[in-house]
């Protein structure tokens, strides 16, 4: 999950993702990161923390990073918020085959409404609880995705 900051809407999206796969009994790495590194070694923005909490949803002890170029290789899906984070990890994509990992998060989870989370960091809490209904229903339809995609896999000789 990759947003500007990594302080606001990718640590919502990865404790909520994270939170959905452990309860449907799935294994899989979930991360999140900044493609800006103001924020580095921080932990998320406390109305994240907050609104997240009021969903059942820790996210107090993750901490910001940068994106880094091996998050190419070590993810086989890499979510962007917006499009302003959509293009800036194209930019650092070498080749097509690490272009190809990256979505716009609500798109691939096709929100016929809404196609980028909001920034939500000059907002206030509202901002972020409409933040965090956008990445629930759509963690709810990855999951789906990505269940799909093993099973499909799985079938592969
Ligand atoms: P995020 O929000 O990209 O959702 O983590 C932001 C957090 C901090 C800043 C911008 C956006 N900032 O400019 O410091």
């Amino acid at each position: 999950m990759v947003c500007l900051g990594n302080i606001c809407r990718s640590p919502m999206a990865e404790g909520i993702l994270r939170h959905k796969l452990i309860s449907e009994g799935e294994d899989y790495v979930v991360d999140s990161a900044g493609t800006d590194g103001f924020h580095v070694g921080e932990g998320p923005d406390k109305r994240a923390v907050k609104i997240a909490k009021q969903h059942g949803v820790d996210i107090v002890n993750l901490k910001c990073r940068k994106f880094e170029h091996q998050d190419f290789t070590r993810f086989d899906y890499i979510f962007a918020m917006d499009k302003s984070n959509y293009s800036n990890l194209i930019r650092l994509a070498k080749n097509e085959e690490e272009k190809s990992r990256v979505h716009l998060f609500l798109e691939f989870t096709g929100n016929p409404n809404v196609q980028e989370v909001p920034d939500p960091w000059y907002g206030n809490e509202d901002d972020f609880e409409n933040v965090y209904r956008l990445l629930d229903s759509a963690c709810d339809k990855a999951v789906e995705l990505l269940k799909q995609t093993k099973s499909k896999a799985l079938k592969r000789p």
